[in-house]
């Protein structure tokens, strides 16, 4: 059994009364426990509204989501999302904005833990120290604010953040993307090597290939909301990319004919 099932998932968003933006439209995908899935696609082809989608930031409009095979509900609850968040977690792009800039790096990464009743009051400073330790970081960073970190370890605490609540799954959305080339394959091989450590399953988003060839073992191509072809990382070099790009475009013009894929250019 996949641990997550995606079946003609389905997110728009409705900009006004006639115009619907078909951000999501339609993704079939499964992802293996353990498996770390890249998903490759130009920006603005629907792939962190299909992270947020998964991960219930955003109720989808359509389709199915199956979770170790229970199928997720329509739109979520407060207890529903609770529920979710210790399974599925995220890890955004922008480790500046997505950290907010007037709570500590302890209360930051024990909000979820301390909401969903994970961490005792008692227990949250020790729980912390072993959350930074994990990513790189030190036990004494826990007092200080986003502010006085550099971008890479914005990150770690992003990171530490969405391990706090032991997830099965992460969907790390371009974590990399706003990073200094240098520090891209720190992060890289710490999200590695989590993995290895935690059994975590990841679907890593990019927009190019560069680094995520380097850990996904499956790599799927997305292109205006739909998912488009897959390929193996053993086999993944330029050619079969440009290859698949070019299939892409074949396939997204026939999808295209049959009005299968939102003509973006009518909105
Ligand atoms: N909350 C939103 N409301 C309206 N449109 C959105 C919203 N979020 C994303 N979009 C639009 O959906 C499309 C896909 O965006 P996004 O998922 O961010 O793409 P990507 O992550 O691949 O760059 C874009 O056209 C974007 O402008
Ligand atoms: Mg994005």
């Amino acid at each position: 059994m996949p641990l997550l099932e995606l079946k003609n998932l389905k997110k728009h968003f409705h900009l006004d009364k006639h115009r619907t933006l078909h951000a999501v439209d339609g993704i079939n995908l499964s992802i293996k426990e353990n498996e770390i899935v890249g998903l490759v696609g130009e920006s603005g082809c629907g792939k962190s509204t299909l992270g947020r989608t998964i991960a219930g930031l955003y109720d989808k409009t359509d389709g199915e989501i199956f979770y170790r095979g229970t199928r997720l509900p329509q739109s979520y609850s407060s207890n529903d999302f609770a529920r979710l968040s210790q399974d599925i977690q995220m890890i955004f792009q922008d480790p500046y904005s997505s950290l907010n800039p007037r709570m500590t790096v302890k209360e930051i990464i024990a909000e979820g833990p301390r909401l969903n009743g994970l961490w005792k009051p008692s227990e949250i400073t020790e729980k912390v120290s072993e959350s930074l330790t994990r990513v790189g970081l030190a036990p004494d960073h826990m007092s200080r604010y986003p502010h006085e970190f550099s971008g890479g370890q914005r990150q770690r605490i992003g990171i530490a953040r969405a391990l706090a609540l032991q997830p099965k799954f992460i969907i790390c959305d371009e974590p990399i993307s706003a990073l200094d080339v240098s520090i891209q394959a720190q992060i890289i091989n710490l999200l590695g090597s989590l993995k290895e450590k935690f059994g975590l399953t990841l679907l890593f988003i990019a927009h190019d290939l560069s680094m995520v060839r380097y850990i996904s073992d499956r790599m799927a191509v997305m292109y205006l909301g739909s998912m488009i072809d897959w390929a193996q990382r053993t086999k993944f070099t330029i050619i079969p990319f440009i290859f698949i790009l070019s299939c892409s475009l074949v396939q997204t013009l026939s999808l295209i004919q049959r009005g299968s894929v939102p003509d973006l250019t009518r909105l």
